[in-house]
Order: structure tokens, then sequence, then C-alpha cells
């Protein structure tokens, strides 16, 4: 059954002005106006509202609790290290000669650069810690069962996606302990059946670790993944918003009065 979309909130819906109101209007009452406005301009030549109620205003399961916010956090780390890194990509150089000494300059001259840096450097284990717990979450809460099997793959590969994040980015500094750790990472890779003498080659753009290496590892960390992992998030959460979550295993039973409304 298709349920009908729900009304605005009150505070959104336009209120009807009393006749004359219209010459009244102060300076300050046309700027609060400015800003719906332009929404409804926007949304009369792209029907966009439908679909932003459609993804914000659901039905959430009884039992809703603070675990089910894990994969906002997630979310939320992930575009923390998009904005963090995009100011990191201004001053870096991802040469083998000036990538030492770019990151150096970062920490010690930029202005906020430590900052910026720091926040990205433990932002990226924040990361990983919350998509761990998030996925615990969705696990022991059998939100991988039926219809969400293919959220919970997209997830996987999602994983796997930030795991090799954090493993790209750990060679830029390209201070001794980075260079040998990813030396260490490549070898273990290598080690792979079949595919890890091909993988570890491709990682290291050739028999040995160079310039390439580094070139390599950057445009994968600051192009292909993030762009890999912002299509598979939209996926992710076009799926949440389609299948909506599931109810904690222990309202189960009584599934037929599992939900209420409630906006999110
Ligand atoms: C970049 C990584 C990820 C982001 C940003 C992300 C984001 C989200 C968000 C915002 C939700 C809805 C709220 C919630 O249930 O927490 C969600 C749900 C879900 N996620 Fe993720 N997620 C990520 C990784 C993963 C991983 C690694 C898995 C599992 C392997 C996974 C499996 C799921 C499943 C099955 C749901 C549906 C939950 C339910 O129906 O209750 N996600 N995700």
């Amino acid at each position: 059954m298709k349920l009908p979309l729900p009304s605005l909130p009150t505070a959104l819906q336009p209120k009807p002005k009393p006749p004359g109101e219209a010459e009244r209007l102060k300076p300050v009452d046309h700027a609060k106006e400015a800003g719906i406005a332009t929404l409804d301009w926007v949304d009369e030549r792209t029907s966009l509202s439908g679909a932003a109620r459609w993804t914000m205003f659901r039905k959430v399961p009884k039992g809703t609790n603070w675990f089910y916010t894990l994969g906002s956090a997630t979310l939320f780390a992930f575009l923390s290290q998009a904005v963090t890194g995009v100011f990191l990509a201004m001053y870096y150089d991802p040469s083998v000669t000036h990538a030492y000494e770019s990151a150096r300059h970062i920490t010690n001259d930029v202005f906020l650069g430590e900052f910026v840096r720091g926040m990205h450097k433990w932002g990226s284990t924040m990361m990983v810690i919350l998509v761990c717990l998030h996925m615990a979450r969705t696990f022991f809460f059998g939100a991988y069962k039926y219809p969400r099997e293919l959220n919970w793959l997209i997830g996987v590969v999602l994983l796997i996606l930030t795991f090799v994040m954090s493993f790209t980015g750990y060679l830029l500094p390209f201070d001794q302990r980075s260079y040998w750790a990813t030396v260490v990472g490549v070898n273990i890779n290598g080690t792979g059946p079949l595919v890890g003498p091909f993988l570890s080659d491709f990682l290291r753009g050739g028999a040995e670790f160079g310039s390439t290496t580094l070139s390599r590892f950057y445009a994968i960390h600051m192009l292909l993944l993030p762009g890999a992992i912002i299509a598979l998030i939209g996926a992710h959460l076009y799926l949440v918003a389609r299948l909506g979550t599931t109810a904690p295993p222990w309202l189960k039973a009584d599934s037929g009065e599992g939900l209420r409304e409630e906006r999110t």
C-alpha cells in the first residue's frame, strides 16, 4: 500500500495575510520571506520537495535507539575527512622529493595546518572504528536479512574501501614510518593467493617502490576511492530510505504494531 506524503510541519506552512498586510511589510519581513521564496522558486522548477519529504519524513520502528546513529556518525566522519582532505591537498605535493617537506610545512607553517592535519589523521581512525561499530549494530540487529542483503553487500564494499583509504593515506607523509609500514603492507598483500603478486605489483606501480608508487597511492586516495565511496553511500542511503530501518530484534515478535510515526 502506498502511504500518502505527510503534510508540511505547521511552521513551514504559508500563513494567509490579512488584507493590506502586503503594503505594511518591513525589509526584515522581506528578508524572512526570501528563503522560502527561493525554495519555492527551485521547487516549482524541479519538484524536489517531494523527494526531500520522501527521504526525510519517515516512519521509524518502535525501539529505535542510539545505536541507530552509528551509520550517520560514520557518514559525518567521512564528510569531515573529505573537507579536511581538500584543505590538505591545497598544500601537499605528492612527489618523492617534496612530499615529506610539504607535510612538514603544513604542520609547522600553514595557518591551522597542524589542526587540520590532526583532524584528518584522527578522523581516519574514528571512521574505521565507527564503520566497524555500525556494521556490528546491523549484524546484531539482524539488518543483513531479507530484504536488506544488497545493502549489507554494499556495506561490505564500503568497509573494504574505508580500510584501503586508511592504507593509501598512511604513505602520504612519506616519513620513515609511513614508508616502511607501506612496504610491509604491500608485501603482505603480495602473499595473497592467485591475485596477491598482481595486486602488490599494481600498488607499487612496478617491481620497486618509487615515485610512481607515491603518485599512484595519492590518486587512489584522493580521487578514485572518494568517488567510489560517495557513489556507494548514495546507493546505501537510497536503500535505507526505500526499505526503512530494521526494528530491534526484541520487538520482532509484535511486528504488526512495530511502527510509529516520527520525523527523522
Ligand atoms: C562509509 C561507510 C558507511 C556509511 C556512511 C553508512 C551509513 C549508513 C546509514 C546513515 C544508515 C541508516 C542509519 C543506521 O541504521 O545507522 C545505514 C544503514 C545500514 N547500513 Fe550502513 N553505512 C556504512 C557502512 C556499512 C557497512 C560496513 C555495513 C555492513 C557490512 C553496513 C550495513 C548497513 C545496513 C544493513 C543498514 C540497514 C540498517 C537497518 O535496516 O536497520 N553499512 N548505513
